[in-house]
């Protein structure tokens, strides 16, 4: 798959979930690691970067717009621009998401689009979330799933984030997951969204520039081998590039249940036989 890895270095890849602002989550620690990790960004092929610090998860302060602007800045300038920064947020699924969505430039927004990283609690996936997603969309905001191969209930039913693609949510896997960093459960739920055309986006919601690095090209090349080139590209390229610009996502493949929960659905027909 190296000739997939080289194309995407040349066209340069777009992150949407990185957690590149020093001093504000759980992600970078300082300017000097939020360099380092840009440097490997640009060396793995990623040309643009979307800072998503954790919003509203009740842990971290959710940054300001501003401090999320001037953070960006610094750090373009100290990493000398060898990659692009723009603003955005890891939402958690929180009721603040209603009250952001009235504010024109929210921060919760990936780059002042119609777009937001939506994060779900690791064990579980909020009541009612389908009727959620309808609110979300209905105030006007496309909500990407944040990795949804690593919550445990979508682990379990996997049918749960077809659902929610089918009422106009996306999915953004962590590139980690397809390359085994988050162990075997996450990892099959992965391959399973893959080979369902149910993911849209890899990321590599990078924190570090040692451990969970923000590297894209390896998932991407094992997305490939499971779901083809021409999806694996899009998948960092085609459709983060429209999403940073407000665009259509371009590639949505059909949904293959039977990819998904690894079974065949019974017919009318078989059911009747
Ligand atoms: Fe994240």
């Amino acid at each position: 798959m190296s000739v997939l890895v080289e194309s995407l270095k040349l066209a340069r890849m777009v992150d949407i979930h990185c957690h590149i602002l020093p001093e504000t989550d759980d992600g970078a620690v300082s300017l000097e690691e939020a360099v380092a990790m840009c440097r490997a960004a640009a060396a793995d092929g990623i040309g643009t970067i979307v800072a998503t610090p954790h919003m509203f998860d009740g842990v971290h302060t959710t940054p300001e717009k501003q401090t999320i602007i001037d953070k960006i800045k610094k750090v373009m300038e100290a990493s000398g621009g060898c990659v692009r920064i723009v603003p955005g947020g890891e939402v958690r699924y929180s009721y603040e998401i209603f009250q952001e969505a009235e504010i024109p430039d929210s921060r919760i927004r990936l780059n002042g689009t119609a777009y937001m990283l939506l994060e779900f609690p690791f064990q579980s996936v909020p009541p009612n979330i389908e009727m959620t997603i309808f609110q979300i969309l209905n105030a006007g905001i496309t909500p990407v799933i944040a990795h949804p191969e690593r919550n445990k209930r979508i682990q379990e039913r996997p049918t749960i984030l077809a659902d929610l693609v089918e009422r106009g949510a996306f999915a953004q896997i962590d590139a980690g997951s397809l390359t085994k960093s988050f162990g075997p459960e996450s990892y099959h739920a992965a391959k399973k969204m893959v080979a369902a055309g149910l993911a849209h986006f890899i990321a590599t919601d990078a924190h570090h520039r040692d451990r969970r690095r923000p590297i894209l090209s390896a998932a991407a090349a094992v997305a490939a081998d499971i779901g083809g080139v021409e999806y694996a590209r899009a998948m960092v390229q085609e459709n983060p590039e429209a999403l940073i610009n407000d665009r259509a996502i371009p590639y949505q493949p059909d949904p293959d249940i039977d990819a998904l929960t690894g079974k065949k659905q019974k017919s009318w027909y078989a059911f009747w036989k």
